[in-house]
């Protein structure tokens, strides 16, 4: 008698290779074929990503699992298939490119299914089970684990294509994670293989205010943080199609903040230092965000840089900053 987790990943297995099979063969493929090239992926990397398709019907992923000898209860109650009210059983990345989405062992054990018709939701992923735990996964982490110790960083984007997109430039210490905000789990994860994760989230506001609270998460773990931030509200895929990965490089990576740096012009944002009391807040901000940084050195270089920004002097930034450590304890 198989396991639930058995079933599980054998069937996902099965159906990464079906899905890609028919992507990249079958007619009614077509579309998310050109959908792809569209998108400047290339076939060494569809390849590469095991990128597939799920056929637009309920009948012809059931049958394949069906003839490879599973039945429709155990597909079901391992959460390969599901059942609609009308008792219909259906494969819910039906009519969607598909992403397998491998654990470290790079076996996979869910998918992530894009919509190419506008459908909503725009990305559609399995359902949390034993074996796919969204905030304990990362997309891409078995193919990066080596270039991570080796490089000694990670480079932390917000999605699927975002990874592949900077992996097919070559650029290849590159993980996401699911779709959810990073957890604990994962930041501690990721501190067991590199010092330095760079945070490269999407351009936008919603990008922007997920980096802020991403980089204290991975800041608290122990990682060196640094921040890059998108110009026009692009996200990391569009860029690189855009610029090209020499570009992204060199104008992204290489040119991300510091941690301080962009905490300090994140809380900008909220504030008119024209007037005193924004002045004033602002700050009070940026002394409590330096007297949380555990590093002297760290605290001495942005008290410095904060004391010339507003011609005040250092030592009383210092003493402000030593009142709320004690505090603290
Ligand atoms: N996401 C999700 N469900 C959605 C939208 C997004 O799970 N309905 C997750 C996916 O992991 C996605 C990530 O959040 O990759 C980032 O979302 P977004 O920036 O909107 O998507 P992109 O990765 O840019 O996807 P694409 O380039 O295909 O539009
Ligand atoms: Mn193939
Ligand atoms: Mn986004
Ligand atoms: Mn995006
Ligand atoms: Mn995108």
């Amino acid at each position: 008698n198989r396991s639930v987790d058995q079933i599980s990943l054998r069937a996902h297995e099965l159906l990464t290779k079906f899905y890609h099979h028919i992507f990249s063969h079958a007619k009614e493929a077509e579309q998310a074929r050109s959908y792809l090239e569209n998108r400047g992926l290339t076939k060494e990397t569809i390849e590469r990503f095991q990128i597939g398709f799920a056929p637009d019907s309920n009948e012809l992923t059931t049958q394949f699992l069906q003839k490879k000898d599973f039945n429709l209860q155990e597909l079901i109650s391992s959460n390969v298939l599901a059942r609609n009210d009308q008792s219909q059983i259906y494969d819910r990345m039906r009519g969607r490119v598909v992403f397998p989405i491998r654990n470290h062992l790079a076996k996979t054990v869910g998918f992530a299914g894009r919509s190419i018709n506008e459908l909503e939701p725009k990305y559609l992923n399995s359902p949390e089970s034993a074996l796919f735990q969204k905030g304990k996964l990362l997309y891409n982490f078995d193919l990066a684990r080596s270039e991570l110790k080796r490089t000694g960083q990670a480079i932390l984007f917000e999605g699927y294509m975002d990874v592949i997109a900077a992996y097919q430039a070559d650029i290849t210490n590159v993980i996401a994670s699911l779709g959810t905000s990073v957890t604990e789990h994962q930041a501690a994860l990721i501190k067991r293989y590199v010092d330095t994760v760079v945070i490269c989230f999407d351009g936008d506001d919603a990008g922007i205010n997920a980096s802020y609270k991403v980089a204290k998460l991975m800041k608290k773990a122990g990682c060196q943080v640094r921040i890059a931030t998108l110009p026009d509200q692009l996200d990391p895929d569009a860029f690189i199609k855009k610029y090209g990965g020499k570009r992204f490089k060199e104008e992204v990576i290489e040119a991300s903040s510091t941690y301080m740096s962009f905490i300090m012009s994140y809380h900008k944002r909220e504030f008119n230092l024209k007037i005193e009391a924004d002045q004033m807040a602002y700050m009070r901000l940026v002394v409590d965000e330096i007297a949380q940084l555990n590093s002297a050195l760290d605290r001495d270089r942005y008290i410095r840089e904060l004391a010339k920004m507003f011609d005040l002097s250092p030592d009383a930034v210092l003493e402000d900053v030593d009142q709320i450590r004690k505090k603290q304890g």
